[in-house]
Order: structure tokens, then C-alpha cells, then sequence
């Protein structure tokens, strides 16, 4: 007999009290493995179903893009407000210091440069690199309707048998070429083929009109790119509506990196992503935060 358990208390089967099945928090994801749903709550916030993702791999196909010039001046002073940053591994190992404990979402896909066809992309990465950078997923660009529609999606096919084998989630990014149309028809389309085949979540543009329909008839979770830079209270509104209209967050880059006040500017986009706010609140708040952090500014100088 094994010297175990030699605890003279009685033991205690609760068999009063049946075991809860509880499903997971995220849409099209309850029949997923456990490793996947640990990454993805290092993804999404268990309280609130929502991520606030911090969108700084631009530089994969556009160099050093506004903002992002000293990735270690600019970007690290916001990682405390971010839920997870999507980046390149290049990136990730050269200036993100390994402490950083939240859910990195890596570029996996690459290839062309703004100087040349973007859709022309192929796997950049091996597993073998993602399990060993640990990360909570992997990222592929997917160009529905693009020259090199075909070779995209299997791109991204074949990343979803690689993530899947080991437990590493997939997003599927909608990527919208310079000819491509950015409308609720063109996103359905786009993001039910990613989900259709397989990606975990999918990254996509909002659209002014019919988004509702956009994120209903995805099966997986939805997050939005913010896109070109607008003024904060837009960018903060267009959060706003996505958020109401069924996204699970946001995949944000440019609009707060390239923003007057990056750090008033996530935090006023967690207001509207996991607190509820409202645009105009969101707004008052970024225009405090703003003032708070100029007159500490001032205050040290
Ligand atoms: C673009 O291809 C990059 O993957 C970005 O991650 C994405 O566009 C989100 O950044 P932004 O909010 O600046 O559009």
C-alpha cells in the first residue's frame, strides 16, 4: 500500500452537490480543449466576454509606420492597459520585456512589402516558434477577393491545423486590399469563410451600416481593427457602436498609438470596451486623462 492519504478525517464525497458543467464564456467556443480556452482567456477577459487587444505588427509589411518609430518609447508605457498585444516575434523578443504576462497574439503570415501585391503571403512562422515564444495565439492575414485569394486562405488553413494540434487559437484577419469593398456584405462574406474554416476569432473592419449582421452571422468571436487614424471621439464611438453591435473588442493599433495621448487613449477605449460607456463619456475621460498626464509631464520637466 502507498503511505498516502493517511488522514484519519472522514472523507467527503459532496455527492449532495452535483458538478456544475459550466460553458465557456465565448461564442462558438465551448467545444474547443483546454489549452485553447486558457490562451484564449489570456485573449478575452473572463468578467466581461471582451478583449482590448493592442495592435503593434504594422511594421511586418510597412517598416517603421508612425508611432511605432521606438516601439520601446512609445508602445511600452501602454502595456499595462492592454489585454494582449499582437505583434511580430521580431519585435516581441528584441524590446518586450518576458515579464509581460498577458496574451501575446503573433504574426504569423508575411511576405510582401507595401512596395509590392500584399496579398502574396505565405506562413512566417513555424510552431515550433509560437510554443516556444508561448504564445495565446497566432495571427493570418486573409485576402477574400484578393490576387492571391486561394494561397491565403490556405495559409490559413494550414495554421489551423498546426494550432490546433498543439492548442493555439487562430485569428483570422479579414484583409481588406486597396480595391476591395469595406461594407457589411463584403465582411460577412470574408469573415464566415475564416470561421467556416476553422480560424478561433476573427479580426475585421467595422462597417457604418448592417454590422449586427456582420458579427450574427459569424459563429465565432468578432474583434475590430481600428484602422486610419481618426479624431479620438470618432475612434472612440466607432468602439462604441461595435461593441453594441455584437464584437467581443477591439484589435486596435493605430488609433491609440498615433493618438495625442496614447495612454488616456486605451484607457478611455477600456471604458467603452469592458466598463460599458458611453462615446461621450469615454471622450470627457480621454480629455482629462489627457490633461492629468500633461501637468505630471510638466510638473517633472
Ligand atoms: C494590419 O494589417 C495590422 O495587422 C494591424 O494589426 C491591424 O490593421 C490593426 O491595426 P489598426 O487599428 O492600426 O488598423
Amino acid at each position: 500500500m502507498p503511505e498516502v492519504d493517511e488522514s484519519e478525517r472522514e472523507k467527503q464525497f459532496y455527492t449532495d452537490i452535483p458538478v456544475k458543467n459550466r460553458p465557456f464564456f465565448l461564442k462558438g467556443c465551448n467545444n474547443l480543449d483546454w489549452g485553447m480556452k486558457n490562451r484564449l482567456s489570456k485573449i478575452f477577459n473572463p468578467k466581461t466576454g471582451k478583449t482590448v487587444m493592442l495592435a503593434i505588427d504594422h511594421g511586418y509589411f510597412q517598416g517603421p509606420t508612425t508611432g511605432l518609430e521606438r516601439v520601446d518609447v512609445t508602445i511600452l508605457p501602454l502595456l499595462p492597459y492592454a489585454d494582449t498585444l499582437m505583434l511580430t516575434r521580431g519585435i516581441l523578443r528584441a524590446i518586450i520585456p518576458p515579464t509581460f504576462d498577458k496574451g501575446i497574439v503573433l504574426r504569423a503570415s508575411g511576405g510582401p512589402s507595401v512596395l509590392n501585391e500584399l496579398s502574396n503571403e505565405e506562413i512566417a512562422i513555424d510552431i515550433d516558434e509560437a510554443i516556444r515564444l508561448n504564445v495565446a495565439a497566432m495571427a493570418v492575414q486573409v485576402f477574400i477577393g484578393g490576387q492571391f485569394e486561394t494561397k491565403s486562405v490556405h495559409n490559413m488553413t494550414r495554421l489551423v491545423d498546426m494550432g490546433n494540434r498543439y492548442g493555439i487559437p487562430v485569428l483570422g484577419v479579414t484583409a481588406v486590399g486597396k480595391d476591395m469593398g469595406r461594407d457589411a456584405k463584403y465582411m460577412r462574406l470574408a469573415s464566415r469563410i475564416l470561421a467556416e474554416l476553422g480560424v478561433t476569432y476573427v479580426k475585421t473592419y467595422y462597417t457604418e451600416k448592417d454590422f449586427d449582421t456582420v458579427t450574427a452571422s459569424c459563429p465565432v468571436p468578432i474583434v475590430i481593427a481600428g484602422g486610419k487614424k481618426l479624431p479620438e471621439k470618432d475612434a472612440l464611438t466607432m468602439a462604441y457602436r461595435a461593441i453594441q453591435d455584437g464584437a467581443a473588442g477591439v484589435d486596435m493599433g493605430r488609433n491609440i498609438f498615433q493618438s495625442d495621448s496614447p495612454v488616456a487613449m486605451i484607457k478611455a477605449i477600456r471604458k467603452i470596451v469592458h466598463d460599458r460607456e458611453k462615446p461621450e463619456a469615454a471622450f470627457e475621460f480621454f480629455l482629462e486623462e489627457k490633461n492629468r498626464l500633461e501637468g505630471n509631464k510638466k510638473r517633472k520637466t
